[in-house]
Order: C-alpha cells, then sequence, then structure tokens
C-alpha cells in the first residue's frame, strides 16, 4: 500500500526546498533541478523533510565541500540553511505559477527514463513502513507475499514550475507557489544537516504554514534514522557526479540545448499525445475518435460507394424494403469485414444468419444501445434472414458483478436480461426468425464450440488483444470464447438446424467496439467449419460509429451517467429538459455571430443526432445548410433542438407503447429454443 500523499503544499515544497538548496549550494542555475529529493512526509502535520544526496564531491560543488557541519551554531550551517529559508521566501513570494500534470509512468519513462525520480522514492516514503521491512507472516509462520501493483500504471503528478523546477512530486501540489503561505526550516541539531564530505548530502527539515516548530521538534529516533536509510539514493546530474541513473540523466541533460523548459515542453507533449490516442476496446472507448485511423488500426475495410451499390441491388432483388437504411447511406454504419461476401451468398442463393448482441449491465437503455439493433433489425427484413441474439448476462458478471458474504448478484444480471429483452424484442424484429438467449441458460450447447475457441487460443494472444492481467479474473479469459461461439451456426443446432457441417454464413452487425472479439473469432474460425465455408468459416462484420453523447459529439454514451443519454424510460418532458440543458451546441455565442459564421455542424450534438433519427434526406440538407450557415428557418441551435427535440419524443413514446406489450411470457416466447424459420 502507497503512504498516503502528503497536503499540496508539503508536496510543492518538496521540489522546492530541492531547487532552494541546490541554488544555496551555489550549483550551476542553468543546470536542470530536475532531481527528485528524497523526501520523508513526517507525520507531525504540517511537516516534511528532505534529503538530497549530491552524490561524489566534483567541481560543482561550493566552496563549503569537505566541510561536515551537522552541530547547531555551526557557522556554514547556519549560513547555508540562511540561504536556503531566503531563496524558498523568495519562490514563494514570487508567487510562481505551478504547471502540474498527471502522466502514467509508462508515459513519463518512455519520454524521460528514470529522470526527476528515482524508482524506490517518487513519493512519500512512509518511514513507519519502511522501518517494517520484515516479511508479514501468516498464522502458520508462512511468509505472505503481498501482490505487486504494476509500477507502470502508477500515475505520477509531474510539476514543473518555470526556472525553478521540474520533478515528480509525491502527490497533488497547489495551482501556485504563493499558496504554500510560508515554510520553516527547522535549525534544530537534528533537524537539519549538511554532510559536504567525499559523499554529499543535505538534509533539511520544514515547517509548512507557520505550523509550530514545536511540533518539529516532537520527533523521534525514528524519523531521523528513516533518513539515512535512505541517504544513498540519487545522484545530481553533473559530471563525474552520476550515480545509479547516472547515465539516463547524462543522456537527457548534459547536452547545453536542455533545459527544464524544453523537459517541460515534451511532458506536456508527451500528455497531449496520451491523452489524444484514442482508446476503442469492449470496455472504454476514450479519446477523439478518429474512424478512418480506427480502420487503418483494426485492419477492417471501408464501407464504400462500390459495396453500397451492391448492397442496394442485393435488397432490391430480394424487394422487401426499397430503400437503403440511411445509416448506411451517410455512414453511420461505416466499416465492414467481408460483407462482399455476403453478398456473394445472397447472390448464389447460399444462406447465412445474422448475430448480435447485448451487455445487460443496466435496466434502462438507452438511445445509443438500439443502434446495432435498429440497423440489425432492417437487415433482418432486408435480406429475410434468422437471427440470434447473445445476453452476455455472465460478461457483466465478470466485469461488474459483485461477491459479498455468501452472496452474488449473477442473478441481478440474469434479470436484466429480461428486462433488456422486452427493449430489444420491441424494436420489431420478426419473432418466427428471431431467436434471443441469455448466455447462463444456453451455453450448454454452444459448449463444445466454446471448448474448441478455448483450445485454438493462447494466452498470450488473449492476453495481447485483450489486455488480460495477472489480476483479471480467469472468467474473464475465458469470455472471449463465449462471445465467439455464436459466430459459428453449429452452436444453434435446434435454432439453425445447423450440424457441424454447416456451411451457413454469418454476419455481425455491431459498433466498433467489440470487433477485438470479432478478430479473434475470425483467427480461429476454419478450425471449427467445413474447408468449404463460402467465408472459410469467418463471421462477416458490419461495424457502427459511437452514437455520441449529449455533452459532445466525441466517445460513446454512458449509461451511468444520467445527464449524457436520453433513456428508453424518459418522458416527453425530460427528453425535452435534457436536449435543451445538455445537448451540446456548435452555434455561436451570440445571434450576431451565428447568422456571421454559422454552426460548426461535426460539434453539434443535435445536429449529430438527427443524422441518426432524421430519416428525411431532403430536410436534414436543409438544417445542414441552414443550421451552418446561420439564416433560414433553422438558423440557431433552439430550432435546431426542436426538430429533434419532437422527434426523439415520437420515438420514445412508440418505443415504449410497442414495450409495454412486451410480457415476461411475450419474452419468454423469444427466449424459448426453437426451430427458427428460415
Ligand atoms: N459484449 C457485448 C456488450 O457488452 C454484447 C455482445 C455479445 C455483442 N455478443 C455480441 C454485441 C455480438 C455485438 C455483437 O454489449
Amino acid at each position: 500500500m502507497p503512504a498516503p500523499p502528503p497536503p499540496p503544499s508539503i508536496a510543492l515544497s518538496i521540489l522546492l526546498l530541492r531547487a532552494a538548496v541546490s541554488s544555496a549550494l551555489g550549483l550551476d542555475s542553468s543546470t536542470p533541478k530536475h532531481q527528485a529529493p528524497i523526501v520523508t512526509h513526517l507525520r507531525v502535520p504540517g511537516t516534511g523533510k528532505i534529503g538530497v544526496n549530491l552524490g561524489k564531491k566534483t567541481t560543482a560543488m561550493p566552496a563549503g565541500c569537505g566541510i561536515v557541519a551537522v552541530k547547531e551554531g555551526d557557522e556554514f550551517r547556519d549560513s547555508f540553511l540562511d540561504a536556503v529559508q531566503g531563496e524558498m521566501e523568495e519562490l514563494i513570494k514570487a508567487n510562481h505559477s505551478v504547471k502540474s500534470f498527471k502522466v502514467t509512468r509508462q508515459v513519463y519513462e518512455a519520454k524521460f527514463g528514470k529522470i526527476g525520480y528515482d524508482e524506490s522514492n517518487s513519493g512519500v516514503v512512509d518511514t513507519k513502513k519502511k522501518k517494517k521491512k520484515k516479511p508479514k507472516k501468516d498464522k502458520d509462520g508462512k511468509e505472505i507475499i503481498e501482490p505487486e501493483v504494476d509500477p507502470m500504471t502508477e500515475v505520477l503528478d509531474v510539476v514543473y514550475v518555470q526556472n525553478v523546477c521540474f520533478g515528480v512530486a509525491a502527490g497533488p501540489v497547489c495551482a501556485s507557489t504563493g499558496e504554500i503561505g510560508e515554510v520553516a526550516i527547522g535549525r534544530g541539531e537534528r533537524d537539519s544537516m549538511v554532510v559536504l564530505g567525499r559523499d554529499c548530502s543535505v538534509t533539511v527539515q520544514f515547517t509548512v504554514g507557520g505550523l509550530e516548530a514545536a511540533a518539529a521538534a516532537a520527533l523521534g529516533e525514528e524519523e531521523m534514522n528513516a533518513i539515512d536509510l535512505q541517504s544513498d539514493k540519487g545522484a545530481y546530474p553533473t559530471e563525474g557526479s552520476l550515480g545509479k541513473h547516472g547515465s539516463a540523466l547524462n543522456d537527457k541533460f548534459s547536452a547545453p540545448a536542455t533545459t527544464v523548459e524544453d523537459v517541460a515542453v515534451g511532458i506536456e507533449k508527451a500528455i497531449i499525445e496520451e491523452n489524444a490516442e484514442m482508446v476503442v476496446n469492449p470496455w472504454d472507448v476514450a479519446g477523439e475518435i478518429d474512424y478512418t485511423k480506427l480502420i487503418e488500426k483494426f485492419g477492417s475495410q471501408e464501407i464504400d460507394a462500390a459495396l453500397l451499390a451492391r448492397i442496394e441491388s442485393a435488397i432490391k432483388k430480394i424487394g422487401k424494403v426499397d430503400t437503403l437504411h440511411p445509416w448506411i447511406r451517410r455512414s453511420i454504419f461505416f466499416s465492414h469485414r467481408d460483407m462482399n461476401k455476403i453478398l456473394d451468398c445472397v447472390e448464389s442463393g447460399k444462406p447465412f444468419y445474422l448475430y448480435t448482441g447485448r451487455g445487460p449491465s443496466s435496466a434502462a437503455m438507452h438511445l445509443g444501445h438500439l443502434v446495432p439493433f435498429m440497423m440489425t433489425r432492417w437487415l433482418q427484413e432486408a435480406f429475410d434472414v434468422p437471427l440470434v441474439v447473445q445476453m452476455t448476462d455472465d460478461e457483466k458478471y465478470l466485469w461488474k458483478g459483485v461477491y459479498n458474504d455468501g452472496d452474488d448478484n449473477l442473478d441481478h444480471y440474469r434479470g436484466l436480461t429480461i428486462e433488456n429483452a422486452k427493449d430489444i424484442i420491441a424494436c420489431g424484429f420478426i419473432k418466427e426468425k428471431t431467436f434471443l438467449f441469455s448466455d447462463c441458460e444456453y451455453v450448454g450447447l454452444m459448449y463444445p464450440n466454446i471448448v474448441r475457441i478455448w483450445k485454438s487460443v493462447t494466452y498470450s494472444t488473449a492476453k495481447a488483444m485483450f489486455g488480460f492481467e495477472g489480476g483479471s479474473n480467469i472468467g474473464q479469459s475465458a469470455f472471449p470464447a463465449i462471445q465467439a461461439a455464436p459466430s459459428f451456426p453449429s452452436s444453434f443446432p435446434v435454432v439453425l438446424d445447423a450440424g457441424r457441417d454447416s456451411k451457413m454464413a454469418c454476419l455481425i452487425p455491431c459498433a466498433i467496439d467489440q470487433d477485438p472479439y470479432f478478430r479473434m473469432t475470425r483467427d480461429v474460425a476454419h478450425k471449427l467449419t467445413p474447408k468449404d465455408h463460402p467465408l472459410g468459416g469467418k463471421p462477416a462484420l458490419f461495424h457502427s460509429k459511437f452514437f455520441p453523447p449529449l455533452q459532445g459529439a466525441a466517445g460513446k454514451m454512458s449509461s451511468s451517467d444520467d445527464s449524457s443519454a436520453i433513456f428508453l424510460t424518459d418522458d416527453s418532458d425530460e427528453i425535452a429538459r435534457k436536449i435543451k440543458s445538455y445537448a451540446y451546441s456548435g452555434g455561436q455565442e451570440t445571434s450576431k455571430l451565428q447568422k456571421e459564421k454559422g454552426a460548426n455542424l461535426e460539434m453539434d450534438v443535435s445536429y449529430q443526432w438527427l443524422r441518426f433519427f432524421l430519416d428525411d434526406d431532403a430536410e436534414l440538407e436543409k438544417i445542414g445548410k441552414d443550421y451552418g450557415s446561420g439564416s433560414g428557418e433553422f438558423w440557431a441551435t433552439g430550432m435546431v433542438k426542436n426538430r429533434l427535440i419532437g422527434i426523439l419524443q415520437e420515438m420514445v413514446k412508440k418505443h415504449q407503447e410497442r414495450r409495454a406489450k412486451v410480457t415476461n411470457e411475450v419474452v419468454r416466447e423469444w427466449m424459448e429454443e426453437r426451430k427458427l424459420s428460415f
């Protein structure tokens, strides 16, 4: 367990003191003062202690070198501490602004190596803990091995004060040096030490915020010893004084062009890069999503004009629908795998089925959840094909479930399966062609395929694809096979009337974040399917973009944040209120500006949502034109929001009416294992 961070004023003082000490010692001011001090956050409130090891005596050492000054009243020690105190007072008075960033150790080390902190001492050292280094034993006298925290995921507080200091702080710091208020350097015999012998080190005790010096004086032997324990760490990065991490320091800082600013700029860049980096996987969607890059990264294909034309002519031939779904026309479904081969099947009369799913994590589904289902509904109608819908109650329990005292909430997720199934059924699928199943209930018939998939995927592959770690439970590691299994018709011997030799193809409409599961599936598919399967046994995929949250057009909507979503249970007033108060506007600040410049449609959530839910292409185009130019009927945000509110109110109301008719009994019928008609 890491020690709790010190108060922000102490965390900042530690770094400033390190700089003040260097400065008082007359060390070259152009040398970056970036090395982390050895720090003790004393348990007396408002006090701290830093120890700085300056390494071997070098040319950078001040005139006082060779003096060992430990005694109270020693002239060098006194003048040195005066100088440190003076430096600190100046730094506080100057009220420098403090930049601080949070960055993972991984990113930090990738950019800067171990500069700016000592690995064993990036934060506060809990002196109590240090002393208790003895291995813990259980009651049988066996050593208890405490799990190691992965140091690379540790979040560091990186601090930069221009021309003053740069380093990793022991915790969050104040926003400016002025906020520290007051720092008093401990003058008692045991408070501060200056040892400038062959190995130079300085220990300074300080009190922040004018706390009684007496508090500091109350410290016992223990704390002093703790400082000694650590005094062999680190080295000041000047020529000839390089310690353990010296070469890394040297590489980064011996070049004359490298300044503290360079380092800080580098850190800032690293952080910007880190934040901008999009994260898309089944559990996390973050950063600004660049869908073109995503296609490249995932290795899928763009749904291009040629494919659109092919889909259109196929559905027209079948004759169940007469136009392409707007989401296909508008590139909301934008990426695919092997869709061409599915069309080959259609053209040559070979059968395929649809497979999609839902992890029932909450009773309340929101508009974003409906996107894959509405598309699937259309595809089912247009291609007149059977559909299986997997409800992954097991997945949600493995990732979000809780276990307490002999009871757990697996049944809670099984219950959510039924509630969510009602919303899914209300989307209007063809009942005789649709089978909904809960993993917990249905898994038996899929089990042989699950076992085959397990055998085909090594743990290293799963780790690389899904980021499993030592701390992941074994159910999580096993789960990808369970989401993969419905991609094979033989998982549905009754429902799809399919044996192991079935050559039925599978098409999976889903949001792009589910792709990793199916990349794995496609890699092993040939092992589970007959040689002459039209897609080599692989499922085809049809990927959607994410439905943007109300607060901004990037990322994915969350069901845990009430204000970021419209729920299928919201009433008309609630819908109007949420859109009016939360939908992020790409419009200008004033009507005058709006009329001059028009709105930014990319950023505007209401317009983006209209792209999803306003089917009429001509009207959508008019709204885009008016709003984007600040003229005409839809020239401002208010009008666009009103149009959206009207559409959503009607849509959600209709959904609620359909859902009300779906009783538990109806759900049971849809979930009953039965041969589908196709
Ligand atoms: N893992 C999905 C979720 O958390 C649920 C799911 C299972 C799924 N099988 C699927 C989604 C197939 C799309 C396609 O919501």
